[in-house]
């Protein structure tokens, strides 16, 4: 085997290392915010891919996908609630969540809301 496919071979492991405790740390964060999101009945109003009464959560991830300040405003429009992106109806305010627990849930909505079972 020559330098060039050992090298190839060795940076091709070193990055596929580095890349799995993300995606590890990616799927424990999916099932904490679909746990959150069920204990604060945001499934009630949000499915992941049909519109209830607010927008399917695929439908906002795709919205904001090239948004760079939608994580901020997503949290701060979960926290105090109101209506306007998607039409009239307003979306209650969510004023028990903590900083922690709105990044998690617009982090994994901004992911698709990927299903964790
Ligand atoms: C009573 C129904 C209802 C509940 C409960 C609800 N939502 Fe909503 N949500 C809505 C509606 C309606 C909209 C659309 C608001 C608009 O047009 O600006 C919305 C919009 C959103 C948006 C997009 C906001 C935007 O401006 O584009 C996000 C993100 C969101 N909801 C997340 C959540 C999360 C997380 C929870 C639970 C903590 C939750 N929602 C609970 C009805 C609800």
């Amino acid at each position: 085997m020559d330098f060039s496919k050992q090298h190839m071979k060795f940076f091709l492991l070193v990055t596929l290392l580095s890349l799995f405790p993300l995606s590890v740390k990616a799927s424990i964060d999916d099932a904490k915010a679909a746990a959150l999101a069920k204990q604060n009945a945001c499934l009630g109003c949000h499915a992941v891919d049909k519109k209830i009464v607010g927008p399917s959560l695929q439908a906002i991830a795709k919205k904001y996908a090239s948004d760079p300040n939608a994580s901020a405003f997503l949290k701060n429009k979960i926290l105090k609630g109101g209506s306007g992106s998607w039409g009239v109806v307003p979306m209650p305010a969510n004023a028990k969540l903590s900083d922690a627990e709105l990044s998690l849930l617009v982090g994994w909505i901004l992911r698709g809301a990927p299903s964790t079972n």
